[in-house]
């Protein structure tokens, strides 16, 4: 088996939450390398998985990891905030545990020719899904001045960011904007930049911020949750990891809603007050995982 060099993030955490041990169904909405799958599959013989990414690249790599237990799993290249709007996807009474672990896996991070990572050249790509035609690229050429600084400001929490985009347009008029290379080298005299220890590099705020533009991760993330808890039977457990601050504070708020719930009637439990972090030790060792928040809740 290749060794993709992804490791899941509060795998522990993850499928205690989930009451991972139960028979029954699994969903997990963004299964990349299916390091989570593969532990549940691995732990409870009981367990199906129906695993979605919109990845084609994940989804093979994870059909080759999960092979040995292929005939307990389905995989579909679907984005999982429309799930529901396939409803022959999933058998709804039979499902335990919903996971949607955020983001973009090192799998995807580590390939030069996706153009996620500012530390690897290549082109300003950073599509999940590749069949989509808006690229960073584009996004780049064609934004306005203001509107790329919005991006920046609200997606990267950056400050500068009028400079910032003062300066890509220049550059892309000069046709000096071509590469991961290019913009982070322009990020650098923007920001002036001399590496520190410990000094995150502005580039990584830079490439997050537009990653999220490019594949509009956070759109529609709080109603799909809103949604999907409504379907799912009572008992079912919802864990959501994400990376960034507005991913885990429209999760928490939706969350929120939903134990409110409509006339006074909760539609779930919320089983993590305060979101689970990882340990020193797992971040000593994933270092991937720093920012990862985990909340969880469960049906009524
Ligand atoms: C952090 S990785 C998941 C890693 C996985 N839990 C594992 O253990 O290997 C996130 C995955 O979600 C996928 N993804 C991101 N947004 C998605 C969406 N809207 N619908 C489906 N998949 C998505 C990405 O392609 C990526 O493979």
């Amino acid at each position: 088996m290749k060794d993709y060099g992804h490791r899941p993030v509060l795998v522990e955490e993850t499928l205690a939450y989930l009451q991972a041990s139960r028979a029954g169904v699994y969903i997990d909405c963004t299964i990349g390398l299916g390091g989570h799958a593969l532990e549940i599959l691995r732990r409870n013989p009981g367990a199906r998985i129906i695993g979605l990414d919109l990845d084609e690249l994940s989804l093979q790599a994870a059909a080759e990891r999960l092979a040995r237990y292929k005939d307990r799993v389905k995989l579909f290249q679907v984005d999982f905030r429309e799930m529901l709007d396939f409803q022959d996807l999933v058998p709804w009474g039979e499902v335990r545990g919903v996971l949607v672990d955020l983001g973009i896996s090192s799998f995807q991070l580590d390939n030069p020719e996706r153009g996620f990572s500012f530390n690897l050249e290549g082109p300003l790509d950073m599509r999940i899904d590749t069949r989509q035609k808006t690229t960073a690229e584009k996004i780049l050429m064609t934004y306005p001045e203001g509107r790329l600084a919005e991006v920046f400001k609200k997606y990267g929490e950056l400050h500068h960011t009028r400079q910032l985009a003062r300066k890509i347009a220049t550059q892309r008029k000069l046709g000096l904007l071509k590469t991961t290379t290019d913009l982070k080298k322009l990020v650098e005299e923007v920001y002036r930049w001399v590496p520190q220890k410990n000094r995150l590099h502005p580039a990584a705020r830079v490439f997050q911020a537009l990653r999220i533009e490019v594949n509009q991760e956070l759109k529609g993330l709080d109603t799909f949750l809103e949604r999907l808890a409504g379907q799912c039977p009572s008992g079912t457990r919802l864990v959501v990891i994400s990376f960034h601050s507005l991913e885990d504070r429209l999760v928490k708020k939706a969350f929120q809603r939903l134990a409110s719930g409509q006339e006074g009637q909760p539609v779930v439990r919320i089983l993590t007050r305060k979101p689970v972090r990882p340990t020193p030790e797992e971040i000593e060792v994933n270092s991937r995982s720093h920012s990862a928040k985990l909340r969880a809740a469960e049906r009524v």
